[in-house]
């Protein structure tokens, strides 16, 4: 029967039968789940010829960036971070429409991605943290008017430096990835993450993005996810997040009357993300939070909490 510590005796074999004893492997890593399983299992095969490429779009969540490569390199992984923020908003800057805010992610990160790989000399493989739902389901469709979303993966870069391709985990459902990750004692923060979607907190800024909004999202999104680990209710929640509205509405604070941004609160509960309920979180967490966040974060006077289900409505706002 199938188990993980098996799994990764057979993979890590078939790796290094398959790479060539010289050869280098170039990976992108997210800070996900899947990457990172997919570099602690090519590590474990080939060590330092793994080149792991972690590229910050800005978009990440509050202090990610800095936390997750300080985890990688505490597994000895080789993984070069690569600070591209400014790109990201240059490249986003008077984008508002959704689909065009993913093309402009997405472009950019292969354009960066692409300068970074090709600093690796004598790469021959690239390495993807693909997992079987991938392979089977690689789009999606959104809204009414059947837009396919653009899964944004490293365009034209194995034929441009001749690269091969190697998945290890194309055979993997993500409770399997977990167990292997377990297995290979992955942290406990990066194997129980919840899903992050690679275009960041620039599909929950609606309307075009700045390095204002992305600050103004980012602390406030760390009130909700934080507020939601000290509940004990993370793990209970399969994905959490805050959308930052494209609207302002009036409050009061002593004497002054303040016109402000309004946040969304969503938490869902869901087994694959295909479908979805909104999570019932408990009224005295929403009520810290809300309170937590209006004190807290300038540039935000009001929260409202999501209660829409998948379908129809989408997890992400956009
Ligand atoms: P929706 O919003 O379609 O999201 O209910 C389902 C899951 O997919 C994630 N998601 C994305 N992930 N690129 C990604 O890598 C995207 O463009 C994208 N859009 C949505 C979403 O966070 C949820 O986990």
């Amino acid at each position: 029967s199938w188990t993980p510590e098996h799994f990764v005796d057979s993979m890590v074999l078939a790796l290094q039968n398959t790479i060539g004893p010289d050869d280098k492997v170039i990976l992108g890593l997210s800070g996900g789940v899947d990457s990172s399983v997919a570099a602690l299992l090519l590590h474990r095969a080939i060590g330092p010829r793994l080149h792991g490429i972690f590229v910050n779009n800005g978009l990440l969540r509050k202090d990610e960036f800095e936390s997750v490569l300080h985890s990688y390199k505490d597994l000895g992984l080789n993984v070069r971070g690569v600070d591209a923020s400014a790109e990201f908003y240059a490249a986003l800057a008077g984008i508002s429409d959704p689909e065009g805010k993913r093309k402009a992610i997405g472009r950019t990160f292969v354009e960066i991605f692409d300068q970074e790989a090709q600093k690796v000399e004598g790469a021959r493989w690239l390495a993807q943290g693909t997992i079987y739902p991938d392979v089977i389901e690689s789009v999606s469709v959104k809204g009414p008017a059947v837009t396919i979303k653009s899964h944004h993966n490293v365009g034209g870069l194995p034929e441009k430096m001749n690269l091969k391709i190697v998945e290890p985990l194309r055979a993997l459902f993500k409770d399997e990835v977990r167990q292997v990750g377990d297995a290979l004692e992955l942290p406990h923060n990066i194997l129980h993450r919840h899903p992050f979607p690679g275009p960041g907190l620039g599909i929950r800024i609606l309307g075009d993005v700045t390095p204002h909004k992305v600050d103004l999202l980012q602390r406030a999104d760390a009130i909700f996810i934080d507020g939601l680990r000290e509940f004990g209710l993370y793990e209970q929640v399969w994905q959490a997040g805050v959308m930052l509205l494209p609207i302002q509405s009036v409050g009061v604070m002593g004497d002054e009357r303040t016109y402000e941004q309004v946040v969304a609160l969503r938490a869902v509960t869901s087994v694959d993300g295909m479908t979805a309920d909104w999570a019932h979180l408990p009224y005295d967490f929403l009520a810290h939070v809300s309170n937590k966040i209006i004190n807290q974060v300038r540039g935000i006077n009001r929260v409202v909490y999501d209660i829409s289900s998948k379908p129809p409505a989408t997890i992400e706002w956009e």
